[in-house]
């Protein structure tokens, strides 16, 4: 990345700090936006604090850029964070100002289950950021990934958590959901090639791993490989959401249902595998993470 210069919202999420390390590895300057002032810090990367709900912050975070990443995402709505204000008119703030102040390339992540139609709120609205974005910035690169796992993920740590003090486990819809799961190294260096390659810019990447497997299929791999027995027992998509702490529910606490499908609806939106990173990078292989949780748990 040599000397570019990269703003990254979202930086202190999952994805966002492995891709920071990342591109710091690069080479690139990096600032990270962050919303809390105890989070910022003078040491390298520069941290400014930005929160997207905010014209004035966010055009400070992105001044002198010349790269944006925006991965900023949320799974719940509360107060003034609902999905329109975070995934529609954060997105559109972002490219906006991205413009406004002549960044040459903006990075968008979106999901892959956005579509207008989606069942699910947090999925249509991740495809009218997608619409205002590409609006604002035409030549934004936007990213729909699927399940994203990894240390410290959304996914499959939270469900192993809740797998160590619970017998039975939530198999929300009957865990038909397909997922396309792509590990968070893989995903930040597929980013990282983006904003290198000039050819990327004005185009919309789905990022998927090299496997499809159902939502019961994740779930009995996480705990054969661990080596824990539990009861599975099948949960309807609604009542999924009251569990609080299970996949499905799209609750801030629950494992991320974030992939390929709406888990919250039941309706399996995958209609076909989506372009992978590996075309630019041989994928992580999801036997190999998962052996680190019988390590960790078993
Ligand atoms: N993880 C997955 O499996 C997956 C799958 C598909 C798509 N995605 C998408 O990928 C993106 C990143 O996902 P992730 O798993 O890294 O999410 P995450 O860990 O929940 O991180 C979300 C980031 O957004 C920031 N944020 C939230 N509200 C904000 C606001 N008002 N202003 C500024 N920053 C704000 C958070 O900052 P704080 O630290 O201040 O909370 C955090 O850094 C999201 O857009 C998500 O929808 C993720």
């Amino acid at each position: 990345m040599g000397t570019a210069s990269v703003t990254v919202f979202g930086g202190s999420g999952f994805i966002g700090r492995h891709l920071v390390a990342q591109l710091v590895t690069s080479g690139a300057r990096v600032r990270i936006a962050v919303r809390h002032s105890n989070r910022l810090s003078d040491h390298r990367p520069e941290t400014v604090a930005a929160d997207v709900l905010d014209d004035a912050s966010v055009a400070s975070a992105v001044d002198g850029a010349s790269s944006v990443v925006n991965l900023v995402g949320i799974l719940s709505q509360s107060g003034l964070h609902t999905y329109a204000a975070i995934h529609v008119k954060g997105a559109r703030r972002v490219a906006v100002a991205a413009r406004d102040a002549g960044v040459s390339r903006l990075i968008h992540v979106s999901a892959l289950g956005a579509t207008r139609t989606a069942p699910a709120l947090s999925d249509r609205t991740k495809a009218e950021g997608e619409e205002v974005v590409r609006a604002a910035f035409p030549e934004a690169t936007i990213i729909r990934p699927s399940l994203v796992f990894g240390r410290d993920d959304h996914f499959f740590t939270r469900l192993a958590e809740m797998a160590r003090c619970s017998p039975i486990l939530p198999l929300i819809g009957g865990g038909a959901t397909k997922f396309q799961p792509a590990h968070v190294e893989d995903v930040a260096a597929a980013m990282v090639k983006v904003l290198e390659r000039s050819d990327t810019a004005g185009r919309t990447y789905e990022f998927g791993g090299p496997e499809v497997y159902s939502f019961r299929e994740l779930l009995e791999r996480l705990l054969a490989t661990v080596g824990w027995r539990r009861v599975l027992v099948s949960v309807p998509f609604p009542l999924g959401r009251e569990f609080g702490g299970c996949p499905g529910a799209a609750a801030r606490t629950s494992p991320d249902p974030r992939s390929s499908a709406s888990a919250e609806d039941g309706q399996n939106q995958q209609r076909e595998r989506a372009d992978t990173c590996r075309s630019w990078r041989r994928p992580t292989d999801l036997r190999a993470f998962l052996r680190a949780f019988r390590a960790k748990y078993g």
